[in-house]
Formats: structure tokens, sequence, C-alpha cells
């Protein structure tokens, strides 16, 4: 299949771009590097040092003889992107293409706008090249499990029915985003649902839960394909984030009481779970919902594992309640449906104390390269 990854340059589009084409399918990255170069502007860097786009596939083709083309250029550039489109000719568009941390998001007017700009009108492009030149192309758009909030109901895949006044319907699942890059993948739904109902456009959209891990089989190859792993307090997610102060010998910094609860997956499933959704694409105007995550766990929950693992490798790992950065409902209920991948053939890859101690090896190998100053939270929503 001929398959685009945008955003493969990222920490999901990467190994996915990896994946696909160790699977065999034709595949492009498509990327604007913008994720480097907000390392900049954070004064930031992933733990794992990280090759130039260009070296990460000369290797890879050096090693396996595949070719991956590259696109280096931005969505939101609409005559670019019809160039993209036109020499690719997809068959499948993977789209990660985004800029995805919630804490970015709400740094001040300008980052907020920054984010739903990116990745809204950009979203709206690429449904706009799929109607004009590729109307056959199954559009697998990542959306996150944050859409939906923490509603005091079981979360459905996507749709709920509902019965109001005696009469009933399938509708839209109710969406409680926390954060203005929340809000951005609410609004990218709204957009997909919309152009496939009216232009008979395919799509996947995959409500992702947290990713966490490092390395798949395709990235631990060579160095030269590691993957990135943030640690920092805009982009690094909790699990992975515990595991780095571990580390540095840095109190796990848990926000408020970490009794909330989110949806988490491993990177190695978050590849497979795209594979799955190109080998079995979407109707012709169906929009589709997939819950894309295996497990889940409060926050305290992971920072209670990292401790116990970190022990195991002699780490004394403190941990510490801070004040809540966010504005989140600290307490409540959660219970979110995902059988639709499963089904479809997902094996989830659960979180063992094994899969926690590979990654804290790893990001020992490389700690010295971690900018303390920038562990803590330094956004607050208020
Ligand atoms: N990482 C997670 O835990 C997680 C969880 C749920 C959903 N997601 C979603 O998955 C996607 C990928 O996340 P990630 O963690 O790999 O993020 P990432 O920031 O590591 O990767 C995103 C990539 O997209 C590129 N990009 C951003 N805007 C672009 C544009 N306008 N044009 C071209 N390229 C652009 C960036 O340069 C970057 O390489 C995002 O859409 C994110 O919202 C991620």
């Amino acid at each position: 299949m001929r398959i685009v990854v945008a955003g493969g340059d990222g920490f999901c589009g990467w190994p996915t771009a990896l994946y696909l084409s160790k699977q065999g399918h034709e595949v492009s990255i498509v990327d604007n590097l913008v994720r480097r170069k907000i390392d900049e502007e954070l004064h930031s860097n992933s733990v794992t040092p990280i090759a130039s786009l260009e070296e990460r596939v000369q290797k890879w083709k050096e090693l396996t003889g595949k070719e991956i083309k590259t696109f280096v250029g931005d969505l939101n550039h609409y005559d670019f992107l019809r160039q993209v489109f036109i020499q690719t000719e997809p068959e499948a568009f993977v789209h990660f293409a985004e800029q995805r941390s919630a804490p970015y998001s709400m740094i001040d007017r300008e980052h907020a706008v920054y984010t739903q700009s990116n990745n809204v009108l950009g979203n709206l492009n690429v449904l706009y090249a799929i109607k004009e030149y590729a109307p056959d192309c199954h559009l697998i758009k990542l959306g996150t499990m944050g859409e939906y909030g923490t509603p005091n109901i079981d979360i459905e895949e996507g749709y709920i029915e509902i019965e109001h006044n005696g009469r009933k319907d399938t509708l839209p699942y109710p969406k409680q985003p926390g954060s203005f890059y929340h809000l951005s993948k609410v609004h990218d739904s709204h957009n997909i649902m919309f152009a496939c109902k009216v232009w008979g456009i395919k799509a996947t959209d995959l409500n992702q839960g947290v990713v966490y891990g490092l390395h798949t089989n395709e990235t631990e190859m060579d160095p030269i394909l590691n993957n990135r792993i943030d640690y920092d307090g805009v982009y690094g997610t909790a699990l992975n984030r515990f595991l780095i102060q571990a580390a540095i010998g840095h109190d796990l910094t848990v926000y408020g009481s970490g009794s909330q609860t989110r949806a988490f997956l491993n990177i190695k499933d978050t590849v497979r779970c795209v594979e799955i959704a190109a080998n079995n694409p979407a109707d012709k105007g169906e929009f589709r919902v997939f819950n894309q995550f295996t497990e889940y766990f409060t926050v305290q929950e992971l920072a209670d594992k990292v401790k116990v693992v970190a022990d195991k490798l002699g780490i004394q790992a403190n941990i510490a309640h801070l004040e809540n950065p966010r504005v989140e409902t600290e307490e409540h209920y959660y219970h979110a449906v995902n059988t639709k991948l499963r089904d479809l053939g997902l094996e989830p890859n659960l979180l063992t104390d094994n899969v926690l101690e590979n990654i804290l090896e790893t990001v020992i190998k490389y700690k010295d390269r971690v900018i303390k100053e920038n562990v803590l939270p330094s956004i607050s929503w208020k």
C-alpha cells in the first residue's frame, strides 16, 4: 500500500513509518520538523540523541534496502501538500502531524492560537487534498482519549445511543476536553465527520491514550534509528517523565492527589494499531472511531510502579505530590471501551515490570543529557 506518514519525524510517527516500511508498504514521510524547533524554543531536548531525518532514512535503507521518501514541509502550505498528494498518490494518509502538548497549548494566547491553527487548519487541508487528489485514500487520523474528558458514565468508541423524550439516536459521544490542544482534536474530529458525510471520505479517528515506551523492534536496530523520548514538564508524558526523573535521582512528581486515571499504551502497540487501521479501511463516507489504548492507570499507580522497578535497579525513587498545574478533576469515575482494535487483532503489550526496567535501563544510559531545570512543570492552566 502507498502510505503517507505525516509527522513521521516525531515520537509516534517515526517508529510507525519504519514498521509500515518493514511490512512492505511504500512509505513517505511528511514533516516540517517543527518539533525539533520547539526543543530549541523550550531549551529542551530528547533524552536519546536523535539523528537528522535524512540520516535516519539513509540508515534504514542501508540496513533493510527499503526506501522511505521524505517531504519536508508544512501541512498548512497547501501548494506543498498538493505536490505530496500528486507525487505519492496515497492509499492511506496517517496523520500524526500536529502540536501535541497540552501544556504547550496553555502557555499563553500565542501558543493556544498556534496549536489550534496548526492542528485544525492543517487537518482541514488534508481533508481537501484527499477530496481533490485522492478521493479513495483512507485518512487515519490521530485523535486522543483526552477528547472525552472524564465523564461519570462509560466512554464508548466515538458514538453513544441516546434516548431523549421518547426518541432514540446514535450520536457522537459528548466531548469534554481539558486543554486548547485537546480542543483542537475535537474540532478536527468534527471537521472529519462532516467531510466524510459531504464528500464520502473514508476516515478512522484513533482516539489514542497516553503513549509510553521508547523502542520498537525497528528503532532498536541502530542508534541512528533511535526514537525521541521527551521528559520535560511540557512534552514529557506521565510514565516517561517518571522514568527519567528516577534515572536522574529526581523526585517523581505526581500532580495533585494522583488519582487522575488515564488510558495508556506502549509505543509498540501504537505502530500496530495504525497497521490494523490501514489493513481494515473505513468504508466510503464512514467516520469510524477506535479507542486506541490497552490499559488505564492512575498517575499515582504509575509512580508506584516506577518506584518498584527503580528499587530493583538500586535507585531509591521518592514520590512527591506537587500542586496540580492543570485544572482537572482528580477523583473521578473512568471506564472506557476499547474493543474495536482488539477485535481486529491487536495483542496488547502490557505494562510489566520487565517493560519498565528495559526503558529505565536505556534512559539511565543517556541520563547525562537531561536538562534538570526542565523536569518540573512550568505552565499553569490558570
Ligand atoms: N504521544 C502521545 O502520548 C500521544 C497520545 C495521544 C495522541 N497523540 C497524537 O499522536 C500524534 C503524534 O504525537 P507524537 O507524540 O508523535 O508528537 P511529536 O510532536 O513527537 O510528533 C509530531 C510530528 O509532527 C510534525 N508536525 C507538527 N505540525 C506539523 C505541520 N503543520 N506540518 C508538518 N509536520 C508537522 C512535528 O515536527 C513532529 O515531528 C499527535 O497528533 C498527537 O496529538 C499522541
